[in-house]
């Protein structure tokens, strides 16, 4: 097959001078604008709330990025009917105009690249590096899904003599998006011009800690041409605001990433019939992981101590495809412990907006306490191979490497989401393969090997929706690695590949008699 014709957005290049420095004004220049409110947009209008809150940098708490406007549940009702309104003339507007606006956002995303790669770093605490990767993501996910629109807007011509058959596509309705703050630009963003492209108006419910660049983004599709009433930006708390709008009878789909617990509930109570609702919903729920690296024998163990550092505590572990679990054959086992407990020691824990920070901080305090409470039931059922200490004036963890994990103990088998890794043995590759596969989980999954049979029995059987050999396992890129898994990691189609947009569209068939 012909490699896909789509090239992405280059990432910063921090090498050149003149980048850095660029960088270093974004900074300034954000910081400048700490402590702004930023209002939910419903219909066109910025509104006021009652409710506001402080989001918080969390490499230093005491910093407030910004101050967000939360809507009420009778907020949420008229962003709701502003959608309604608004989707008669949506939908009819043809696909390039659509996709147009989706361009121009990808555009103003780039001129505006180091100034929103400050947001993610102050707001979420993700590294500048990876921040820049994923302003990168974001810009992708505009130009795929507005290439991918005018794909689909073909339709099929199944033509046959005295009678025409098309195939076209429509768009649903109302897409309510639900996004989470670890990639609170990409994912936000692809989720959102997805829904848009293929003609639904689009409510974002955003996280409550990574609303301010949401609000970026809103100022971007805002500027782009997004009709009033077509997107809407409208952050509240997920449990009232969002469990609202999942529930709400004239919500046609709900587009979700985040935790199993609330995807879960999220697909039950959208399976429920509501007085007035005369269609059934569609979820796509991406979930979470609980991934895992085999490294055997025969790997290139420089190679894959590299691999499993990254993969591990990159963003501090807060992926969905971060590696939580490595496990190593009996042969070469106590060898890559220690060698991967040595290269651990040689990160830098501090703040994200450091070059020099390789592993920055966890979210917020639930987070932190979170996290901490599993290192203690780690400390409880297998030995520390490495607990490093961390500055305490944000929401730091220093990186944990466990060994001697038993493949049912509670940290080999929860989600952490945080840097915390279980190094379990193996016996050989067959094993380490059913240890990989024994989990709720099917997200990411990596292999270390320079076996042919052992690659090729991985790809056939490790039951991950993204495998990767002899590479890190995180880090997905639009349209060269669609991403997004299976069993209790989720449903819906991958993001960033070519099935995502028919999940935004209902397909129809119309027949002529000539
Ligand atoms: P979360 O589930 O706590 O929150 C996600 C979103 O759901 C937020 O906007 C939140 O306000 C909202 N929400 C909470 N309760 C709700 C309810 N009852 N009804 C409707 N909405 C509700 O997740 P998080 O902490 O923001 O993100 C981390 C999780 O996301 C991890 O589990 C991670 O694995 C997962 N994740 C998955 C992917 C993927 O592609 N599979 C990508 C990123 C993150
Ligand atoms: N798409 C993100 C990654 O691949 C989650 O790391």
């Amino acid at each position: 097959r012909a490699p896909s014709p789509f090239s992405g957005a280059a990432d910063t290049d921090y090498a050149e001078e003149e980048a850095r420095k660029k960088s270093q004004q974004a900074f300034q220049n954000v910081r400048q604008q700490f402590g702004k409110t930023y209002l939910p947009l419903i219909h066109g209008e910025y509104v006021q709330t009652q409710e506001i809150i402080d989001s918080l940098n969390p490499s230093n708490f005491s910093e407030v990025i910004g101050k967000v406007g939360l809507i009420s549940v009778e907020q949420a009702q008229q962003a709701m009917q502003a959608a309604k309104a608004a989707f008669p003339s949506w939908r009819k507007t043809p696909v390039t105009q659509r996709a147009g606006i989706l361009r121009k956002a990808a555009n103003l995303m780039e001129q505006r690249r180091a100034e929103l790669s400050a947001w993610i770093v102050l707001e979420v605490g993700k590294p500048v590096r990876e921040a820049d990767a994923e302003v990168s993501e974001a810009i992708d996910f505009c130009r795929y899904y507005a290439e991918e629109m005018e794909r689909l807007d073909k339709g099929y011509n199944y033509d046959v003599s005295g009678e025409t058959n098309r195939y076209i596509y429509q768009p649903r309705g109302i897409a309510v998006v639900i996004s989470p703050w670890n990639f609170p630009l990409a994912i936000a963003t692809g989720m959102t011009v997805a829904a848009l492209v293929a003609g639904n108006c689009t409510l974002l419910k955003p996280a409550e800690t990574s609303s301010v660049i949401a609000a970026k983004l809103t100022e971007i599709l805002v500027e782009a041409g997004i009709p009033k009433g077509v997107f809407q930006y409208v952050p509240g708390k997920g449990s009232q605001v969002g469990a609202y709008l999942v529930s709400h009878p004239d919500t046609h789909m709900i587009v979700f990433t985040g935790s199993q617990e609330v995807g879960c509930k999220i697909y039950a109570e959208a399976a429920t019939l509501k007085p007035l609702q005369r269609h059934m919903k569609r979820v796509i729920a991406e979930m979470g992981g609980k991934n895992t690296i085999i490294v055997d024998e025969s790997a290139d163990l420089d190679q894959a101590v590299v691999g499993v550092v990254q993969s591990a505590f990159g963003y501090s572990g807060q992926k969905c495809s971060a590696c939580s679990r490595v496990v190593v054959v009996e042969p070469i086992y106590d060898t890559f412990v220690q060698r991967f407990v040595e290269a651990t020691k040689s990160l830098n824990i501090g703040a994200a907006e450091l070059p020099s920070t390789t592993v920055g901080p966890v979210i917020d305090a639930n987070a932190r306490d979170r996290i901490r409470e599993y290192i203690e039931k780690g400390k409880a059922e297998a030995k520390v191979a490495l607990e490093l200490p961390a500055p305490d004036n944000g929401y730091f963890i220093g990186p944990v490497i466990f060994k001697d994990v038993s493949p049912n103990a509670i940290i080999a088998q929860q989600e952490i989401f945080g840097p915390v890794v279980a190094v379990i043995k193996a016996k050989n590759f067959q094993q380490a393969l059913s240890i990989a596969n024994d989990t709720n989980y099917a997200l990411t999954g990596g292999l270390y090997s320079r076996t042919p049979s052992h690659i090729q029995k991985a790809q056939e059987e490790f039951e991950v929706g993204n495998l990767y050999i002899n590479r890190t396992i995180t880090g997905a890129i639009v349209a060269r690695q669609p991403f997004g898994g299976f069993k209790l990691s989720g449903v819906g189609s991958k993001a960033g590949g070519p099935d995502y947009l028919l999940q935004f569209l209902e397909p129809r068939t119309v027949t002529e008699n000539i």
